[in-house]
């Protein structure tokens, strides 16, 4: 029976592919306004920028390749059955190779009707624009992005996921935005806790911090589990 490696990653797993993180210098939260461009009042009050800013976000990605950190956790398959339960927006580990990954924030490539949540489209990349006026199957459409001040759908499996963990690690978030922050308090006692980040935030004694980027720190972590598990 192999072991279950549950990850959680946030945008700083994405940073060795080229994709702003959003609290680093020059990050995305420096570039917009966030409160009007990913909130549900911004979406409300001005829905042609929301659309225009994530239209933008969507070029970004297409022109982004998965990194030797989303690489790593996709060779960590071999040993061990692997989780992933991301904050990302991007599918930069599904298009890596991994299987299991769940999204707390959303996706970028998909949107989904205004008026019915479970009627979620997946953009291709001829047709990554959307506007207001977009309609598909008869439904004008919104980025399936959980925005500030919704819910993160997701989070009961993802805490769910956390509990059976026999290692958990934490990748490339700066442990500011709940649910998913809070996520490493859900490991079961004596389940060990990697937190790999090159500028780590607070986190509790215990935690093994590996204070380096995505791609050395999933290769040091391979190494790690080798010798401990
Ligand atoms: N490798 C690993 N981590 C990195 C790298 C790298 N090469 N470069 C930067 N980081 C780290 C930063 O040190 C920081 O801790 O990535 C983290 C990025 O933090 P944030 O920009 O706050 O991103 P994240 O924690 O994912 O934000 C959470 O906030 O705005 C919302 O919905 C959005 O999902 C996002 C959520």
């Amino acid at each position: 029976m192999k072991k279950k490696l549950v990850i959680s990653t946030g945008a700083g797993m994405s940073a060795e592919s080229g994709i702003s993180t959003f609290r680093d210098a020059g990050g995305l939260w420096e570039q917009y306004p966030v409160m009007d461009v990913a909130s549900a009042d911004g979406f409300a009050r001005n829905p042609e920028l929301v659309h225009k800013f994530y239209n933008a976000r969507r070029h970004d990605l297409l022109k982004a390749e998965p990194n030797a950190g989303h690489r790593g956790l996709v060779d960590l398959e071999k040993d061990y059955d692997v989780y992933i339960i991301t904050q990302n927006v991007d599918d930069l580990h599904e298009r890596a190779g991994s299987k299991n990954v769940l999204h707390l924030h959303g996706e970028l490539m998909k949107v989904r009707a205004v008026d019915d949540e479970s009627k979620v489209y997946q953009l291709k990349p001829e047709a990554l624009d959307t506007t207001p006026e977009t309609v598909i199957d008869g439904h004008r459409v919104r980025p399936h992005i959980v925005f500030f001040q919704e819910a993160a759908p997701n989070i009961e499996p993802a805490i769910e996921l956390v509990q059976q963990a026999d290692v958990f690690v934490v990748i490339g978030t700066s442990l500011n935005v709940y649910p998913a922050a809070g996520l490493l308090h859900y490991v079961r006692p004596g389940v060990p806790v990697y937190y790999i980040d090159p500028n780590p935030a607070m986190v509790p004694a215990g935690v093994h911090v590996l204070k380096m980027g995505a791609g050395e720190g999933v290769e040091r972590l391979a190494r790690e589990l080798k010798t401990t598990l």
